[in-house]
């Protein structure tokens, strides 16, 4: 019987071995050479295993070890420093020298149920002197108030520990200074004992208007007007600023002094991420009220998705970038970069999905073809208005998060360390001639044209960008060496610990109840376990591209706050954070939802 059936067994074999080279060649190789334009690729999912909820809470637990052994080492090596130097043993202040790891970790301690590494970092808390900085004569605004203030009040929320507040406030009052210009938009910064403010009269949005939602809470806690007026009049500001010449988009630089926009360059990255964050999270914050925040943040997001998204020409991935020189008639240049930092869009545009009705706005009264009462204000912006309007926003709205988290995703997936690189360029040739034969087109399109094709095309299929696809795995010597299949190329190889895709994937996966972000967040945390540990911490890779990955000796407290934070609540099947009782500054600091009370509202002339 088995000498009869063993040659059977081996033709089934061939059989399979054939068929599977096959799959290969159509799938892989042809598909990443020949691909037709408009033709979207298969559908490639990758192949997860099952896990059970015993193992998902152990790879909670991992996360947390993995905490603690960041944080003892920062307590062994460096604290109160700043920041601990993970290859060196070394310490450093870079960011007032108050023990910025220390104050960024309180709240994931608590989440984590850390408590004695709480009472510890409790002293460090007692300890700063706010009064004097010891890197430089003058502490940095923006950084100060997400990581330190954003950190007191995150874990005050938590633990309800009256020193916690008690230094939140004074630390506010220290750094009142920087509100000292003609507009009351803060200053780049304060020095800390005169409180004479710091910087040039031309600000960067994400600097001067990401402090919403830590003085308004501020505010709810003290009591005190003066915090809430500083939050208040940043988003007057915004609201009331003329954004003709951007189609109704915040651009990057501001006058202090007129309180205007003064240029043309529109992005979701480092220069303003947090702000068009912040219009979506201001009006959760306090209870769904503030109907101008909902508005900025619908003007924001429509001009986002028509203007700012592009599916790339070969794995139609689906990417956010940056423009310049936009004019009232003409939408600006895109730069086609793509940065690390703009993959917590996915997550933000989940948020409001998810919590927003979005598909029926009029039961805000809110009209996207009429928003703040000046539709046609905005010139070439205006067609991208008109256009959302007839699509189901809360649909479109999921689609572009599922698209971009996903690509967020194959940039980690697509490098030899699993790792994701802080900055690519998209849609750009970089090769030679003879290879660009192969190569029927190399230019990025528009997402939503594609989308009216797709639309029109009556297509049952996902629409453009949407649905997995296999990662493209290159070492750094294959993605130099000119020609990629990747459709992008990098442009800083680095990966500096960040958080924004694993936040993305923290947001998809309670947003949709996929468990496919789960499963590549942990493929994310394991390149991190694999790639960046080292006997006293945690370091950043130079290099994406290669495996070991080469340290830098640095390790940023935002690694400690959010990164590991995320992951931590992405495993955890305890809804600990419930996204809608509760909202993330840009810090991963939770603060609660709140409404505001009779009383306030007199107080504050609501
Ligand atoms: C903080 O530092 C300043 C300047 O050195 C000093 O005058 C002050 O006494 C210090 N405050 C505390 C509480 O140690
Ligand atoms: C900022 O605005 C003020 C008031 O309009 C103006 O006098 C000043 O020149 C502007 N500064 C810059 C750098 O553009």
């Amino acid at each position: 019987m088995h000498l009869a059936f063993a040659p059977r067994s081996i033709l089934y074999a061939l059989v399979l071995v054939v068929a599977t080279y096959l799959l290969y060649v159509t799938f892989v190789i042809d598909h990443s050479l020949e691909s037709l334009p408009h033709s979207a690729p298969p559908s490639q999912q990758e192949i997860f295993p099952e896990v059970s909820s015993e193992e998902w809470a152990c790879r909670a637990d991992q996360v947390k070890q993995g905490f603690k052994h960041a944080y003892h080492s920062y307590e062994k090596y460096a604290a109160p420093y700043d920041e601990l130097l993970p290859i060196t043993h070394g310490k450093i202040n870079n960011f007032n020298g108050w023990g910025v790891t220390a104050f960024d970790s309180l709240d994931t301690m608590l989440i984590m149920d850390l408590q004695h590494e709480f009472e510890r970092a409790l002293g460090i808390v007692a300890r700063a002197n706010f009064s004097v900085s010891s890197d430089r004569a003058f502490v940095p605004y923006f950084e100060t108030v997400i990581r330190y203030l954003g950190g007191l009040l995150g874990a005050y929320a938590l633990s309800h520990e009256k020193l916690l507040l008690d230094r939140a406030d004074e630390l506010a009052m220290i750094l009142d200074g920087v509100f000292d210009s003609a507009s009351g938009l803060p200053f780049y910064g304060v020095n800390p004992a005169s409180g004479k403010p710091e910087g040039s009269e031309l600000g960067i949005l994400a600097e001067m208007a990401t402090l919403q939602l830590e003085y308004t809470y501020l505010a709810k806690l003290t009591g005190k007007k003066d915090y809430f007026n500083h939050a208040n009049n940043v988003m007057r500001t915004l609201y009331s600023a003329d954004l003709h010449e951007t189609g109704g988009m915040l651009p990057v630089i501001w006058n202090l002094t007129s309180g205007t926009p003064v240029d043309t360059h529109l992005s979701v990255g480092s220069q303003a991420d947090s702000t068009h964050e912040y219009l979506l999270k201001q009006y959760l914050l306090t209870g769904q009220t503030d109907k101008a925040s909902l508005e900025m943040y619908v003007q924001a997001t429509t001009f986002i998705i028509t203007h700012l998204l592009f599916i790339s020409p070969k794995r139609h991935l689906l990417y956010v970038t940056d423009t310049i020189g936009s004019t009232y008639k003409e939408a600006g240049t895109s730069m086609h970069t793509f940065e690390h930092l703009s993959c917590f869009l996915p997550g933000l545009l989940a948020l409001g999905a998810h919590l927003l009705p979005l598909d029926n706005l009029a039961s805000l009264g809110v009209d996207i073809l009429n928003l703040r009462g000046r539709d046609g204000a905005y010139g070439h912006a205006s067609k991208g208005y008109r256009q959302l309007a007839s699509w189901n926003l809360k649909k479109v709205h999921l689609w572009a998060a599922e698209g971009l988290a996903q690509t967020c995703y194959l940039t980690y997936a697509d490098q030899a360390s699993g790792l994701g690189a802080d900055e690519m360029v998209f849609g750009k040739w970089s090769g030679s001639k003879a290879q660009a034969k192969d190569h029927s087109y190399d230019e990025s399109y528009s997402w939503i044209r594609a989308m009216e094709t797709w639309r029109q095309s009556g297509s049952r299929g996902p629409p453009p960008g949407v649905g997995d696809k296999a990662p493209i795995v290159h070492t750094e010597a294959e993605a130099m060496s000119g020609w990629t299949k990747r459709d992008y190329v990098m442009k800083k190889w680095s990966y500096l610990l960040r958080p924004e895709t694993v936040e993305s994937l923290f947001i998809l996966w309670r947003v949709t109840g996929d468990v496919k972000w789960r499963h590549r967040g942990w493929k994310i945390f394991e390149a991190i376990e694999r790639e960046t540990k080292t006997p006293s911490g945690y370091g950043s890779p130079r290099s994406v591209g290669r495996s070991p990955a080469p340290l830098d000796d640095n390790m940023p407290s935002y690694f400690l706050a959010e990164t590991l934070k995320y992951l931590y609540l992405l495993f955890n099947d305890e809804e600990l954070i419930p996204l809608d009782r509760w909202v993330f500054n840009t810090e991963a600091h939770p603060f609660p939802v709140f409404e505001w009370t009779e009383h306030e509202k007199t107080m504050f002339n609501l």
